[in-house]
């Protein structure tokens, strides 16, 4: 890498460590900070030396007390925590630059190169206006728990980042330095001085609320800086200006929706969710309408606005106070509403055109009396946040298990005598429940409730859809069937909005996650499409949901990888003769595992035809903050999903070639046996993962409102996708980004080298498989989990399949060598492999304490001390590993 260009990374780096130093000596006492010191040095010298520093570090660590212990993982987590702000701050300081990491796959082209691109190939600006123009690209916040870092300690490294910004400012004189030197170490000092772990588990309100701050805190500003900003490019590749108020991404979120496994996501929490995102709205509406009042005191104004106001010296603050008014008894309902308080009166807005209409027409007027200068100024931002926020600031989705429905619908026929609805046919379910979605007449009445046959379950998936009922339909989304499985599935949803008398239904959204729910995803919905009256309800378009890592999970990253893009394909296909608009809605997560991948690349390599403008995509737990926590990254992450629909939709990647397909799935099939010999036959498996890694003690942390499995006990099957990456990742076997796919590499290299080879020079969707595969392995560290072994297991089985796992890691990371002809991984990207060096002698300390600690926790009753210090250290691999799982 340039060595100059990354000169301030490392002064950054080297400031944070020595601060940290210094509070180090100063809360916990030279002794400690020697100890810390010593540890590091011995870290570094063994890895610089390509050995790993076991032996040594054990010799520091054993003599070491309980509390020690604790505050030496407390260090390390610390040092990993700082190493990140300073990458963030040299991210941004490389996009102010309009410069990019050489080799990093995270700073993607931007709008600009894509516009000269598109200018390259010809294509007019009028059709690259027109899909801009079109545009949708939605981003899902979810409840994911897998953000380790509590809130009050985001924000204290937010304030170190912005500290690190002053810092680098080119007019900060010494004094200045100085002054922002000791802030820092006060924040700092701060920081030591709280505690990491959360103690307690956040409820669903919680969480939406986090998912409100983040908007508060930085999307609200983002959203028209970073529009300010495509504005420009632009207007400089000479593409004829959009409408004023253009904003072609939205925001909608699972906080307080996702029920899916969730069982404190209840109808009520749902209820109390959507009246504190409005109220949140107005609340900010509100600040920015103060503001406008303040600014708009001029009195020019056109017959239009003048005969709404009547003759006036300051006509628009006028038209404001009006508007100012009726925000404030808007916010003043919904808190009532949160409180149960009784509701005041006053006029209020109940829909985004209500507020946008005097915004409108203050901005007419404006513009017709010569003052458009002063319309593009904050109105303008104002009108922009309200066409991506409107007043219910999020479209909140709902989501929950196809079982969970189909059981509700089975109370509902039994309690009819209509028979069992769980053991019909698919065929007669859907008569069913078609038959009762065309009826006029009520399918069940207040008895139903009162019956035995309405079981909480049922009631609680029926309270739902009354809250879906009672609620207008702005302030939500896509009701999502996790597990969708066929068509009945999404029929029975429609019913059951049907039977709880929602107006206006949410659109239905099957969730495809499994290997073979992929593979049959185009059967489904063609027998839905089949069905004229489902064609006449979706025709204005419909929206299906990829699940990347439950099938992952089931098939294997290869396996599922190639199951999707399938199944993406054959939907593009099948709604496009149905000529009916389809949006493919991508659950992934950030780790590579769970289907994260940079945006560009996530983008094009989808198949051709299926981005077509409109694009939902999840965003989770860490990535949240590490995309949109601060204004100017998240103003840069927005341009850049804009940047790659439009480049995925106007410059499509080519179709695969036959023999390509061909070769895929002869990888899919070595890879989907290698990955479920291990994951389901081996008998082992499940007690290596609760004995090797600390899947068991991750339950424990306070990570999110959701359990981490699906129901208690049970194999890998019970465990979400979530925890099942987390606990590989943690002691850096990373198995379910690799396993099988070495297999599969093995076999093509053997079979088809060429064929291979041309894939992954000239398919994206391969490079890109490619290349995730090759971050993830170097992040995997075969001596890292041995010592996990060697510390928690002695059972020769264990210790069979460790040597077995370990051995296939090798052979898959020396098959990728051979497929890319670099010799060592990451060779092509310099960034993230010195990023992951510059973390391991922070991170081998933490990963033997864990070992250790796990290893004494195992065998002991309660041990306070020891148990946050294994908090401590799994929130600080995290860290360094920069994701969760
Ligand atoms: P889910 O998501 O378990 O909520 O389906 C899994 C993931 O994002 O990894």
């Amino acid at each position: 890498m340039d060595q100059d260009q990354n000169a301030p990374l490392r002064e950054d780096v080297r400031l944070l460590g020595e601060e940290l130093g210094s509070v180090l000596r100063g809360q916990a006492g030279e002794a400690l900070f020697d100890t810390v010191e010593t540890i590091r040095q011995v870290a570094v010298e063994s890895r610089g030396q390509g050995e790993m520093p076991v032996g040594k570090l054990r010799e520091l660590l054993d003599p070491l007390d309980d509390e020690t212990l604790l505050e030496v993982a407390r260090a390390f987590s610390q040092f990993l925590n700082l190493a990140n702000i300073a990458e963030l701050r040299h991210r941004e300081r490389l996009r102010r630059q309009h410069e990019r990491f050489p080799g990093d796959p995270d700073t993607d082209r931007g709008l600009r190169q894509v516009l000269e691109e598109l200018k390259k190939s010809n294509v007019a600006p009028e059709q690259v206006r027109q899909v801009l123009a079109d545009l949708s690209v939605e981003l899902v916040l979810t409840a994911h728990p897998t953000e380790v870092t509590r809130r009050t300690l985001i924000r204290k490294y937010d304030q170190m980042a912005d500290l690190l910004t002053g810092l680098d400012r080119p007019d900060c004189t010494p004094e200045e330095a100085e002054r922002l030197r000791r802030l820092l170490r006060e924040q700092m000092l701060s920081a030591w001085c709280t505690d990491e772990i959360r103690r307690e588990r956040p409820t669903p309100v919680d969480e939406a609320k986090w998912g409100f701050a983040t908007i508060e805190q930085s999307l609200w500003q983002a959203i028209p800086q970073g529009m300010r900003e495509i504005e420009d490019e632009l207007a400089l590749a000479g593409i004829e200006p959009l409408p004023a108020d253009w904003v072609p991404i939205r925001f909608a979120s699972w906080m307080g929706g996702d029920r899916d496994g969730n069982p404190n996501v209840t109808a009520k929490v749902t209820r109390r969710v959507l009246n504190l995102a409005r109220w949140m709205a107005a609340d900010l509406y509100l600040r920015d309408v103060e503001n406008l009042l303040a600014d708009l005191s001029m009195h020019r104004a056109s017959e239009e606005l003048l005969a709404h106001t009547g003759p006036s010296h300051e006509p628009y603050r006028l038209l404001l106070r009006a508007v100012r008014d009726r925000l404030r008894n808007t916010r003043e309902l919904m808190e009532a509403r949160v409180n149960g308080a009784a509701e005041p009166k006053g006029e209020v807005y109940t829909s985004s055109d209500e507020l946008y209409e005097p915004l409108s027409l203050i901005d007419r007027s404006l513009r017709e009396v010569g003052l458009a200068a002063i319309a593009g100024g904050q109105l303008k931002d104002t009108l922009r946040r309200l066409n991506g926020f409107g007043i219910t600031l999020l479209k909140l989705d709902i989501r929950q298990e196809s079982t969970r429905h189909a059981t509700a619908i089975d109370a509902v026929t039994r309690f009819l005598d209509l028979g069992s609805y769980a053991e019909w046919g698919e065929k007669v379910k859907q008569k069913f429940l078609l038959e009762e979605l065309e009826s006029r007449r009520p399918l069940i009445n207040g008895a139903f409730y009162q019956s035995e046959f309405c079981t909480d379950e049922v009631r609680e998936v029926l309270d739902t859809c009354k809250v879906i009922a009672e609620q207008g339909s702005e302030g939500l989304g896509a009701y999502v069937i996790s597990m969708a499985r066929t068509s009945s599935d999404v029929l029975a949803v429609m019913l059951l909005q049907k039977i709880a008398g929602v107006r206006e239904p949410m659109r239905v959204v099957p969730l495809f996650e499994t290997l073979d729910d992929l593979n049959n995803a185009f059967d489904t919905m063609h027998a839905l499409l089949e069905i004229p009256f489902y064609r006449e309800r979706v025709k204005a378009g419909q929206e299906v949901m990829i699940g990347y890592s439950d099938s992952a999970k089931d098939a294997g990253f290869l396996g599922a990888a190639w199951a999707q893009f399938r199944a993406q394909e054959a939907l593009t296909r099948i709604f496009k003769e149905h000529g009916i608009p389809l949006t493919l809605f991508h659950g992934r997560g950030g780790s590579i595992s769970r289907g994260g991948s940079p945006t560009r690349m996530a983008l094009m390599s989808q198949p051709p035809g299926s981005v077509a403008g409109r694009i939902r995509v999840t965003e989770q737990g860490e990535m949240i903050r590490f995309k949109y926590g601060r204004p100017s990254v998240a103003a840069y992450n927005l341009e850049q999903y804009i940047a790659a629909t439009l480049e995925a939709t106007l410059l499509p990647p080519a179709e695969p070639r036959p023999e390509w397909r061909a070769e895929m799935d002869r990888l899919t099939q070595a890879s989907v046996g290698a990955y479920r010999e291990v994951v389901r036959d081996d008998p082992a498996l499940v007690s290596y993962l609760r004995t090797v890694t600390p899947e068991t003690e991750l339950s424990r942390l306070a990570l999110g409102s959701r359990p981490a499995r699906r129901k208690p006990g049970g194999g890998v099957e019970t465990l979400r996708a979530i925890p099942w990456v987390f606990a590989w990742t943690q002691m850096r076997l990373m198995l379910p980004a690799w396993l099988g796919t070495g297999a599969a590499l093995e076999t093509g290299l053997e079979n088809a080298p060429d064929t291979l080879r041309t894939m992954s020079e000239q398919w994206p969707f391969f490079q890109t498989v490619v290349d995730m595969l090759e971050m993830v392995l170097a992040k995997s560290d075969t001596r890292v989990a041995l010592w996990y072994e060697e510390r928690l297991t002695d059972d020769p089985e264990l210790q069979r399949l460790g040597v077995e796992l370990r051995s296939r890691l090798d052979r898959t990371v020396a098959a990728l060598s051979e497929l890319t002809g670099r010799e060592s991984l990451l060779d092509n990207n310099p960034v993230m492999r010195w990023s992951i060096r510059v973390r391991d002698p922070y991170t081998d300390p933490l990963h033997l304490l864990q070992a250790e600690l796990m290893a004494r926790l195992r065998t002991r009753e309660e041990d306070p001390v020891l148990e946050s210090a294994l908090m401590v250290t799994i929130a600080g691999i995290a860290a360094g590993m920069r994701n969760t799982g």
